[in-house]
Formats: structure tokens, sequence, C-alpha cells
């Protein structure tokens, strides 16, 4: 169904993106560097602009950088007094998204940070930093409970966190697969259930990816 699936997201793609010469550029760049072709679908990434505009967002927080793709999709939906924090663990793909979100003209709203995740959270947490309005998570998924709890910390109510691969082509049910990755989805995905402070629903998707979607996490009011 792969085939399928793939020529319905270019369909789409065509119909409602079309031409974006900025964040083909992006890929381009990102490609070129060596980094892994993972970032979200162009629809995945308008599917995040999306919430961020619904919700007014206008501080927003991403966990995993990679190039940058996301990271612009999710800027763009800002006001013009709105920020952007991302972390990333790579020096090189934090290098390689600082140049992609230079170029996309996005430098003076976004705060690349590079290092591990749960460390920059626990910092800012420490910092006293302002909450965020939407979070994205989308690092390594052995993190993402912890992700998830410290992003809880930098939230308020009506906090929208949106976690990235809940799915895995449904590999996320099979328990013999003893694969980190999908332990640490498996955890996040328990640890979000548990939370009384939230309220939780999957977005499935099927496109070039495969079978995967986000897990949309509201916090309570
Ligand atoms: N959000 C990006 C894709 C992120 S891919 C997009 O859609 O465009 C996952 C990224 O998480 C990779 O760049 C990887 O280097 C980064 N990562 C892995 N471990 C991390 C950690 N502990 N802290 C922060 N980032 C991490
Ligand atoms: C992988 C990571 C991602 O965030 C993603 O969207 C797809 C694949 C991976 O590590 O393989
Ligand atoms: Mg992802």
């Amino acid at each position: 169904m792969l085939e399928r699936w793939t020529a319905v997201d270019e369909f789409m793609e065509e119909a409602f993106i079309g031409d974006d010469p900025v964040m083909e550029e992006i890929l381009k760049h990102s490609h070129e560097s060596g980094l892994p072709d993972i970032s979200v679908s162009p629809n995945q990434g308008k599917m995040l602009w999306m919430m961020a505009k619904l919700i007014g967002a206008k501080r927003i927080l991403e966990v995993g950088t990679l190039g940058g793709y996301s990271t612009t999709w999710l800027v763009r939906a800002l006001p013009e007094d709105g920020r952007l924090v991302t972390l990333e663990y790579s020096s090189l793909h934090h290098q390689v998204a600082s140049e992609n979100i230079a170029r996309a003209g996005f430098a003076d709203k976004v705060d690349a940070r590079c290092g591990a995740g749960a460390d920059l959270m626990r910092q800012m947490i420490a910092d006293g930093e302002k909450s965020f309005d939407l979070i994205f998570i989308d690092a390594d998924k052995d993190g993402y409970a912890d992700y998830f709890k410290l992003g809880l910390e930098l939230s308020h109510p009506g906090t929208l966190i949106i976690a990235d691969n809940v799915i895995f082509n449904g590999d996320i049910l099979d328990e013999d697969k003893p694969w980190a990755h999908l332990e640490g989805i498996r955890k996040f995905l328990a640890a979000a259930s548990a939370e009384t402070r939230v309220e939780s629903v999957p977005l499935s998707v099927v496109d070039r990816k495969g079978w995967d979607g986000f897990l949309l996490v509201w916090v309570k009011d």
C-alpha cells in the first residue's frame, strides 16, 4: 500500500501546498549535508503549522530539530512577537538547521540550542523559562517519556503537546520486538495515558513515510 499512500500524499501536497521553494531548499541542504531523511512529511509539516495557528501559539518548544524542517513550518505560524526554541543533540544537525533557519529568514524568531533535550529542558525549568503554548516532541524515542514529563513543567493550561511517531507502522504493539525506540514510545504512551492533567488523542496518518502519527496531548484547564 505504500505506493498508493505515497501517491495520495503527493497529490494532496500538490493541491494544498504546491511549490514551496523555501521548504524544498531546507530538505535539499539537509540531504546534501548527510542528515537522515526523517523530517516530517510536507503535509504533516503543514498540519503542525495549522495546529499552531488554531491555538494561536506565540511560544513554541521543539525537541529534535534535525535540519529545521518542522521548525520552519512551526515558526511560520507565529505572530510578529512569537518565539520558538528548538533543541538538538547533534552539533552537525544543529549547524545545518541554523543555516536553514537563517536562510529561510527566521533567525530572529528561532532560538536553536544544542545539547541533550532533557538537560536543556531541565535547565529551562531551573531558569524559570516562560511556559510554551505548543510543544513538539520528535527527538530520540527513548527520551519521549522524559520530554513529556519535563514538557508538562514548561506548560500552562491549554498547552498543546504533539508527539511524532507514536505508531511506527503498528510495531508499537509488538512487545516481542525489543527495540529501544518502540519501548520508548510505549513508555511515553503509558505515561500520557496515566497523566490526569492531560487529555490525549492519536492522529494516525498513512503517507510516504508509511503508517504513523502524532499523539495530541491537551493540558487541561
Ligand atoms: N523534527 C525534525 C525531525 C527530527 S529527527 C523534522 O521533522 O524536521 C530526530 C532528531 O532528534 C535528530 O536530529 C536527532 O539528532 C535528535 N536527537 C536525538 N537524540 C536527542 C537528544 N537526546 N536530545 C535532543 N535531540 C536529539
Ligand atoms: C525516525 C525518526 C523520526 O522522528 C521519524 O519521524 C521517522 C523515523 C527514525 O529514527 O528512524
Ligand atoms: Mg519524527
